[in-house]
Parts: C-alpha cells; structure tokens; sequence
C-alpha cells in the first residue's frame, strides 16, 4: 500500500475536524470545500490526478480512426494512444524537445505517429522517440532517452481509468471490493443506449453527496418511491476507495422505471430485487440495476459548476431502453435542481455545516473519505476504518 501523503488541502483544520467526528457528531464539510478555486485547484491536482480518474468509455475514447487524444485529467494535460481497443496507453502530454502539448485537450488524430506541432519531433504510439529534424548527426544524441512519460493506464469492464501524477496506488487497491459487486453485471458487454450532459450550477461534491442518501427521496422524487422504497437503504462497509450500498425494489417493480416494468432484458447472475449505487471516488457514480446500469461521470468546471454526463447501458439486444432513461432523466433533473439549491444555500454568509441524518451514514463516510484527502490522506489508506 502506498502511504505517501498529500500536501493539506486549503480548508481551515478546525472546520475539518468538525466533518471528521465519528457518525452522529460530525458534520458535511465547510463551505470553502464547495465555494473556493483555491480548494478546487488542489482537488484537481490530488483527488482527480492524483487519484484514478475515468475519462470515459474505450469506444467513446477511441471511435473507429481515432489512435490518438489529447485530454486534461484534473489539472494534468494527458495524451492517450491506442488502436481501436488493443493496446490503449496513457502518457505525459508534454512533448521531450520544449514541452509543446503533442494535442491539444480534446484534439484527436488518426496517424500512427504522435507528431509535435511545434517542431516536428514524432514518436511511435508506444512513446518512443522516432525522430528529430536535426539531431540525426548530433553527437550524444540518444533518443532512448526521450521517449513520452508514460502514466498508469487501466480499462476495467470497458471504462479506461488513468492516474495523471502516476504516484497513485495500484488501480485494484483503489477499487478493492466494488470490483466483487460490479463484475456480475458485466458491463463491458452492454452497449451505450442513451447518455444526457446535465450542466449543474454546483460543485461536483453537492452532486456526489446528494447520490448518496435517500433521505430526500420522500420530498422530490415521487416517481422513485412508487418503485423503491426510500428507507430500504443498506450501505456496504468494504475496502476501497469507494461509498455506496443497495436498495430494494418494491413488490410489484421489476427495475427502476415510471411503471416499475422492464422495457429491457434482465441480466443473469445478478441480483434482481435490488438495485446498487456505488461511488468510485471521486467522480464516477455507478448504478447497478437488474436490467441496466447507469453511470453518472462527473467534470467540475468550476467550484460552483460541473458538468454531469449520465449514461446508461443495456444488452446488446435491447433496441430501446426510453424506460430507463425516461426514469432517470427525470429523477436525475429532480436531483440537479435540489443540488443547484444546496450549492446557492451554502454560498450564503449565514451557512454553517449541517448534521448528518442516521441515514445519511454514506454521506458521512464519503464526506470522511473527502475530509482525510483534505489533511493529506489519500483515499485508498485506511479507508475502511
Ligand atoms: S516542443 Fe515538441 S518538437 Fe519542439
Ligand atoms: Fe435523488
């Protein structure tokens, strides 16, 4: 286990501490954590590149032509190479010669060379130096010695998974046991059948925190309760850097949709009377239902911004899964606008940090898992105390 530490995150110790008293005594975290560039630069580079990050899907990463893209994973520019799915590989966006980024974020190519705009030097897709107009007759010259800095790469059931400061533990301790609860589900064999972008007026933690308890659910989603109950919260206590637990579906409902009937195909050897939501910190939200799985990726823009792109997944055979997301559209924009809510409330001079309800335990541990990054803890040490 890595247990180098972080620099502390610029949040008074005092406020921390009060977020970090056991359950029942503590509460959410103070406001500069929701408000503050200067806490949101630090969580772009220790939770986001720091950390492992999904960037998204391999198909959506690497459409047919594609070898090639250059993205930002939290303040780290990244470049990304592959060959449809085969052999995907991470490395530092920073050219050898000067530095120049070899994409620009959101820049793809289709060569099978990675060229420098700015001088020309190119490199194989593997990160090895091939050439450099004018140094062929230089003496001393080693092009060995200028391959791109690679970075830790993982695809895990189709999601690709990055970790930008390539200091991070390894993916699998990262992940630890939300790997058991997802691998029945199989998502690498589900196809993309709708994904919405939900631009949110909140920071990217009030979005986190809200999927993480039910307490609400009473009030602003109506349509839920009919298909779940909202006191059937069960929250796991396992290893990884990860919060999350199951709920049930009432009686009469086959999956989460407006009728409680499934449009869809039910997937084998998973549990068909619950429904598991699982946040893989910090910012992928993944919801495990008996016939589909929904994802919520989450993109901070700015302390009060975050761009939330939900997905949803289904067997290949399933030609309209409009049950669904028709479902969660709803619910999801039901969510949004409470979010949007909190994060006006707690801009307020008069906010001081709330208590937790009794079911607003995974609320708790994810708000603990967050307040310990903060004093310099990465999340994947003792995360299970
Ligand atoms: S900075 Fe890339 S070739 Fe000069
Ligand atoms: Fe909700």
């Amino acid at each position: 286990m890595d247990t180098r530490g972080w620099p502390a995150a610029p949040v008074a110790a005092g406020d921390l501490a009060r977020a970090l008293r056991p359950f029942g005594e503590s509460t959410m975290l103070p406001a500069a954590a929701y408000t503050s560039p200067e806490v949101l630069a630090w969580e772009r580079r220790y939770l986001f590149a720091g950390t492992w990050i999904s960037p998204g899907r391999v198909e959506d990463l690497f459409p047919p032509g594609v070898t090639q893209r250059g993205l930002v994973v939290g303040d780290i520019p990244v470049l990304l190479t592959g060959d449809g799915d085969a052999d995907i590989r991470a490395f530092a966006n920073t050219c050898r010669h000067r530095g120049h980024e070899l994409l620009p974020d959101g820049g793809t190519a289709d060569r099978h060379s990675v060229v420098c705009p700015y001088h020309a030097w190119v490199y194989g897709l593997d990160g090895d130096l091939h050439g450099a107009p004018g140094f062929r007759d230089l003496p001393g010259f080693q092009p060995g010695e200028y391959r791109l800095v690679p970075l830790p790469a993982r695809v895990w059931h189709g999601w690709l998974f990055v970790n930008a400061t390539a200091d991070a533990a390894p993916f699998e301790e990262h992940l630890g046991e939300m790997a058991g609860l997802v691998a029945p589900y199989a998502p690498q064999r589900l196809r993309l059948a709708g994904r919405h972008r939900y631009p949110v007026r909140a920071n990217w933690k009030v979005v986190v925190e809200n999927y993480h308890e039910c307490y609400h659910c009473p009030l602003i989603h109506p349509e839920l309760c009919r298909v779940s109950p909202p006191t059937s919260g069960e929250n796991y206590d396992l290893p990884g850097a990860w919060v999350g637990g199951a709920m049930d579906l009432r009686d009469h409902a086959e999956t989460m949709s407006l009728s409680g009937r499934s449009g869809g195909v039910f997937l084998s050897g998973v549990d068909t009377r619950r429904v598991l939501y699982l946040g893989l910190f910090p910012n992928l939200l993944v919801s495990l239902h008996p016939d589909y799985v929904m994802t919520h990726r989450l993109e901070p823009r700015a302390p009060d911004q975050t761009d939330v792109y939900c997905s949803w997944y289904v067997p290949p055979e399933v030609a309209d899964a409009s049950y669904a997301v028709d479902f969660w559209d709803l619910t999801n924009r039901q969510d949004m606008a409470a979010c949007e809510s909190v994060q006006r409330g707690l801009s307020s001079p008069h906010f001081r940090p709330g208590p937790f309800a009794p079911n607003e335990d995974a609320v708790h541990r994810w708000v603990a898992l967050v307040g310990r990054a903060y004093q310099g803890t990465p999340p994947w040490v003792g995360s299970t105390d």
